[in-house]
């Protein structure tokens, strides 16, 4: 039985791909809408990708929306590099005749929240950018959300920049937004995003393999983002995105803190989550220049092989 109502935002990529099949899949996972941002790839091209990969995996008429095509203040950046021209790897899915809802992703949002009979939670899988507009245009909706699960930022080395995690990179002043939005908030960053992972022989079967779907989830998993010259540091087989999607029905996977966060917003370090681990007050406190911080769950280490094997079972495709 459906039994956790979500909103998904995305920025379809290879990742997001990989997530919107699993939370389509897993029984539990009631997809109440879908809204789309401009993130790994332009918006349009994000729209198209979302409503293509919704075709492949034979989900209901899910509402899907586009929402904002550039962040609050900085220019769009794609991220081609990683998620290929067309933001699948390549990858050519059938054209769709899936069309998106006539209203924005802030409206569709704000109607879907306030016209459900229960809190709904809200998984942020891109730059934040919708999740801010909605928050500052109509605050009234904070006490329908239940919570904010994002993937993003992390509490140690970054992979847009040394420090900072793309989708609060590409957004740092919404990630800021939505972090001091008073809805409780669970990160799902690179420390656990890092680590889950499909064995490459295992993506490369399905992806030669008769089953349909199949096909398309081990090319997805196949997605070779060469990070370096050097072919060893090329990420493989991430599920990525669909970790946190993981995240919702097995939180019990993660190793989670409470701690205080706050997204930097200049210098090299912007977009860093700066996450503060210690035990004790330092001499910020003690002198009164603490800023403003949140404190929210944050996911610090996770069961990986776990994940990963609740990936393949939900989408039926454990062999
Ligand atoms: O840093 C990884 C995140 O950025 C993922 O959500 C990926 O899809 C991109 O949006
Ligand atoms: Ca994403």
């Amino acid at each position: 039985m459906r039994t956790l109502p979500v909103i998904l935002d995305v920025d379809t990529g290879v990742d997001d791909a990989l997530a919107l099949l699993f939370a389509v899949k897993h029984p539990a996972i009631d997809i109440r809408a879908i809204t789309c941002v401009a993130g790994n790839a332009p918006l349009g091209q994000v729209v198209d990708n979302t409503l293509r990969v919704l075709d492949a995996v034979d989900a209901p008429l899910i509402p899907v929306a586009a929402g904002a095509s550039r962040p609050l203040l900085a220019p769009a950046r794609s991220a081609s590099h990683v998620h290929g021209e067309n933001g699948l790897g390549g990858i050519e899915l059938p054209a769709t005749r899936r069309k998106p809802e006539g209203v924005g992703a802030v409206e569709l949002m704000r109607r879907t929240l306030m016209g459900s009979d229960e809190r709904i939670t809200l998984v942020a899988l891109a730059p934040q950018t919708n999740l801010a507009l909605l928050l500052r245009t109509y605050p009234e909706v904070t006490d329908r959300i239940e919570r904010i699960v994002f993937m993003g930022g992390s509490a140690g080395v970054g992979n847009a920049t040394a420090v900072a995690e793309f989708n609060v990179w590409h957004d740092p002043e919404a990630a800021s937004i939505v972090l001091s939005s008073g809805v409780p908030i669970f990160m799902y960053g690179l420390d656990v995003f890092t680590q889950v992972s499909v064995p490459q022989d295992a993506a490369a079967a399905l992806a030669a393999g008769n089953d349909p779907l199949g096909r398309v989830v081990g090319s997805l998993l196949g997605n070779r983002i060469a990070l370096s010259e050097d072919e060893s540091l090329v990420y493989t087989g991430l599920i990525g995105d669909a970790g946190a999607v993981c995240a919702l029905v097995e939180p019990d996977a993660l190793v989670v803190e409470k701690r205080p966060v706050r997204v930097e917003l200049s210098g090299y370090g912007r977009g860093q989550t700066i996450v503060d681990r210690r035990r004790y007050s330092g001499e910020d406190r003690l002198h009164g220049g603490i800023g403003d911080w949140t404190v929210i769950d944050i996911a610090l280490d996770v069961d990986a092989s776990r994940y990963a094997d609740l990936f393949l079972e939900t989408l039926d495709l454990a062999g």
